[in-house]
C-alpha cells in the first residue's frame, strides 16, 4: 500500500492524497470511520437563564450545537467511555457560558466561554444570534465528545473519494471538439497534439463527454488507485482526524480478534 499527499493545505484545512495498492472495501472502511466514528466535541445540552432575542431558545441552542470546537482527544473520554459510565464528570464533559456584555449587535461564538482554554469554537466569528437595544440573552451550557454517527454536528468533517481516472487518446480527428467537451478543461493542445493538462488528470469525474466527442478516446479507472479529498470543519486538522481513524480501526479488529479468541 502507497500513499501520496497530492495536496495539504493547513489555512484551509484541506488535504487531498492518493491510496494505491488498496481495495475498495479498504477505502469506504476509512471513509465511513473517518466521517461517523473520529470523535469530536460539541454542545449538547444548553440552560436558558436570559433570552428575549428574537430566537426561540430551540433555535438558539440548534445553532450552538453546530459550532465546531478545537477537540483535544487526550484530556477527554467519551461519555459512554468515561468511568462515571455518563453520568457526567470532567472527564467527560466541559461546562461554557454565554453571556453577551456588549448590549445590542450580534453575538458571536467567541463569546461563549469556557473553563478549558484548549476548547473553543474553531470560528470566532460564527453568528449565533443579533440582540436588539434592550434584548438579553444568558445561558449555560454543557459541551462533550461526540461521533459522527449519533448526530452530524460532531462530524469531524467531510471526506469522499473516487477511483483514479485513466484517460487513453486514440486517435482523434477533431481535437478541438474533444478539448471543448470536457466541462473540466482537462485537454489541451499542444504541437497541434491533443493532451491531457498537466496535473488536471485527477479531476476528471469519469463523465465521458469527451469519449462522445471522439470514437477513439478510451476512459477507465484504476480499481486498486483512489483519490481521497478531505476537508475539517476545525475541530481537529486533518492529520488527527486520520491519525485517530486508523487507531480506531486498529482497536476494533483488536476488539474482534478478542472476541473470536473469547468465541473458540
Ligand atoms: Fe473530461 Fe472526459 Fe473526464 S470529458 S471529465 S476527461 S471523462
Amino acid at each position: 500500500m502507497e500513499v501520496r499527499v497530492l495536496e495539504n493545505n493547513k489555512d484551509e484545512g484541506k488535504l487531498s492524497f492518493i491510496l494505491k495498492d488498496a481495495d475498495v472495501a479498504f477505502a469506504n472502511t476509512l471513509r465511513r470511520i473517518i466521517a461517523e466514528e473520529v470523535p469530536t466535541m460539541a454542545i449538547e445540552d444548553v440552560e436558558f437563564r436570559k433570552n428575549s432575542s428574537i430566537l426561540y431558545d430551540e433555535i438558539i441552542a440548534h445553532r450552538l450545537g453546530l459550532i465546531p470546537f478545537k477537540t483535544d482527544l487526550k484530556s477527554y473520554n467519551l461519555p459512554e467511555k468515561c468511568k462515571c459510565k455518563g453520568e457526567g464528570c470532567a472527564r467527560c464533559q466541559l461546562k461554557m457560558t454565554l453571556k453577551p456584555s456588549k448590549g445590542a449587535g450580534m453575538v458571536y461564538a467567541s463569546e461563549i466561554k469556557t473553563k478549558d482554554s484548549s476548547i473553543k469554537p474553531a470560528y470566532d466569528k460564527m453568528p449565533i444570534v443579533r440582540l436588539l437595544k434592550g434584548q438579553d440573552l444568558e445561558l449555560e451550557a454543557t459541551a462533550m465528545l461526540g461521533r459522527g454517527k449519533y448526530h452530524a454536528k460532531w462530524a469531524p468533517g467531510l471526506v469522499y473519494y473516487k477511483y483514479k481516472p485513466i484517460v487513453e487518446i486514440g486517435d482523434v480527428k477533431n481535437p478541438e471538439a474533444v478539448v471543448e467537451s470536457c466541462p473540466l478543461n482537462i485537454f489541451e493542445i499542444k504541437d497541434d497534439k491533443l493532451v491531457v493538462s498537466k496535473d488536471k488528470l485527477f479531476s476528471c469525474t469519469l463523465c465521458e463527454a469527451c469519449a462522445d466527442a471522439d470514437a477513439d478516446m478510451k476512459i477507465k479507472f484504476d480499481d486498486r488507485e483512489f483519490i481521497f479529498y478531505m476537508e475539517s470543519w476545525g475541530q481537529l486538522n486533518c492529520k488527527e482526524i486520520i491519525n485517530e481513524a486508523v487507531k480506531i480501526f486498529d482497536d476494533t479488529l483488536d476488539e474482534f480478534s478478542d472476541a473470536l479468541k473469547k468465541a473458540k
